[in-house]
């Protein structure tokens, strides 16, 4: 396979400028994810302890194998939201192994506001389900909460897309024939019990799991009935009477290991056949990443410097390499896993978005999963290109991005704007697994172009009615509100905390998580590939 080489040097000052901006970025996101992980209140920390319980990273520690990875999904999820310390929107999951086997796992974490459900929760739970459901892997719940987080109830109750769909994709994952096993080691009140009602296996920790559809206190308003939580719903009773727990174990490391045994009793499972060869390291330090990048998003650079840094050997066999350069299509590794990648190289033309479209349906027929590394400011625009049909030709790649069925995987490595989000395949369509670099910025344009557009419009208005347009403090006054809303709703962690994303993640740190990611989805076989796809408007 043709080797990449690179043309940047380490020596030079733009390479040193950008290591030290990505630097601070990767040094800001590991301050922010040890915050997520770490920033419990002291008084929630002494009734954990209290209570016997073992923390959130404690309870995964002792659940997933030791020294195995673990791709965290989502961790700052909720960042700066509501008091601005729910950290992962309150629970921690993501996939890990267990006796070998890959799992997806979630736990609430009772240290944040007791384990409650705020509306980035029950989106987080969703998107996990998503994951599971899609990639086929077993799910293990830890559940230690409060339910509801009452205060925002009306947020998180009624609709299709609220808590109550938690419980039917249970059913959907169950009637997929995907294993979830659930250990109750806290709270699982109204809703929650379902949790564990509807999943396949349920340990149960004495003493401080509880499953009710009504706790004690509404139990004692309702009916007038004093019983405690133990009596109502603990792990004796649900064990030896009610049926509705299988395992009791007597504490949070029992609960652990039992989880662990229900797991090395499962059938062995992995079924996508992706074309695959021995794994090579690549011929450039992933690290060199940070010196690639420049701290400027409309700073082009070439995408191929990224690729000979993510793929094994560095090997890539580009594909029409003469026709649409501002799109690099091409064949590569990454751990061993041949994978389709395309990376921006500038504004997307027509020849850029057919040459997509053809590469995107032999991926997919090949069995091949795609990879997008988003760094586009959107489709060319102007008066020729509409008349050479730039619109037909972008809806050929959106069309074949969205009914491709191969897995896909999305890197937001610098802008994602306008159509260009959806031609490289943003949250909407259904990529697998969508990361962020610190750097990143989405949105339907940048903020500058967003302001001149309000102020076009204003002033055509203003023609309209006879009047003079704008001066200069009046478009000022619509710049800055449109220009501030825009850097902060494009940045990284608004997107993060929003579930736009999978997660922010290292640079560096890219080619590991993909070829995770990679392994994950291979649990799922490769369906519908016979399908074909829509239309193409020629
Ligand atoms: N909604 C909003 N806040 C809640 C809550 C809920 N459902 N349940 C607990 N909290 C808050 C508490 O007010 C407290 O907040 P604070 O730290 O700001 O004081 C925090 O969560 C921890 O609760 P606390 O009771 O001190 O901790 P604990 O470990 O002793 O008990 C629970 C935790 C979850 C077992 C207990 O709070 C409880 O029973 N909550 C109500 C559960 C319920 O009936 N939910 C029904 C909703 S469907």
């Amino acid at each position: 396979m043709p080797v990449l080489r690179s043309r940047i040097d380490p020596k030079s000052d733009d390479y040193k400028a950008n290591y030290a901006h990505m630097s601070g970025l990767v040094d800001k996101l590991k301050e922010e994810l040890t915050r997520a992980h770490e920033d419990r209140s002291d008084k929630a920390k002494a009734r954990n302890a209290e209570l016997g319980k073992l923390t959130v990273t404690e309870r995964l520690d002792k659940v997933l194998d030791r020294n195995s990875p673990f791709l965290e999904i989502a961790p700052l999820a909720a960042h700066d939201m509501y008091d601005g310390r729910i950290h992962g929107a309150g629970s921690r999951a993501g996939i890990g192994v267990i006796h070998g086997r890959e799992v997806f796992i979630s736990a609430n974490d009772p240290m944040i506001k007791g384990g409650t459900i705020y509306p980035m929760g029950v989106k987080k739970t969703l998107r996990c389900q998503t994951i599971i459901m899609e990639n086929r892997l077993p799910s293990i719940n830890l559940v230690d909460s409060g339910g509801a987080y009452l205060p925002m109830q009306s947020e998180i109750f009624p609709d299709v897309d609220d808590g109550g769909r938690v419980f039917y994709n249970q059913a959907l994952i169950s009637k997929m024939n995907i294993p979830q096993i659930t250990a109750v080691m806290g709270l699982c009140t109204a809703g929650g019990a379902y949790i564990p009602a509807m999943s396949d296996h349920v340990v149960h920790v004495q003493g401080t799991g509880a499953i009710f559809l009504g706790g004690p206190p509404l139990v004692k308003a309702a009916t007038g009935e004093e019983v405690s939580a133990e009596d109502l719903g603990g792990a004796k009773l649900h064990c030896s009477e009610s049926g509705v727990s299988d395992y009791l174990a007597d504490d949070d490391a029992m609960a652990c290991e039992i989880l662990r045994e229900i797991v090395s009793m499962l059938p062995a499972q992995k079924q996508a056949d992706y074309p695959r060869r021995a794994p090579a390291a690549p011929l450039y330090d992933p690290r060199e990443i940070w010196g690639v990048v420049p701290p400027s998003l409309s700073t082009p650079y070439d995408i191929r410097e990224v690729i000979a840094r993510l793929v094994d050997g560095s090997e890539l066999l580009e594909f029409k390499q003469l026709y649409g350069p501002t799109l690099v299509c091409g064949w590569a590794h990454i751990h061993g896993t041949q994978v389709g990648i395309l990376g921006n190289n500038g504004v997307l033309f027509s020849e850029s978005a057919l040459k997509a479209t053809q590469f995107i349906q032999l991926c997919d027929r090949q069995g091949i999963p795609l990879l997008f590394l988003q760094n586009i400011s959107g489709y060319i625009i102007g008066r020729d290109y509409e008349r050479a049909g730039i619109t037909k030709d972008g809806h050929k790649m959106v069309a074949a991005v969205s009914t491709a069925t191969v897995p896909k995987f999305t890197v937001m490595c610098g802008q994602s704007f306008g159509a260009g989000n959806y031609g490289m395949c943003g949250r909407a369509y259904s990529p697998r697994f969508l990361w962020t670099w610190p750097n990143a910025q989405i949105g339907v344009m940048g903020a500058e172009e967003a302001a001149k557009v309000l102020i076009t419009v204003k002033n055509d208005q203003l023609a309209r009615e006879g009047e003079p347009p704008l001066t200069s403090e009046f478009e000022e006054f619509i710049r800055g509100p449109v220009k501030q809303a825009g850097e902060k709703e494009g940045n990284a962690y608004y997107s993060t905390a929003n579930l736009w994303d999978d997660g922010i993640i290292d640079p560096a740190k890219t080619r590991d998580v993909l070829g995770l990611a990679l392994s994950a989805s291979a649990n799922a076989p490769l369906d519908g590939r016979d399908q074909g796809h829509s239309t193409f408007r020629m």
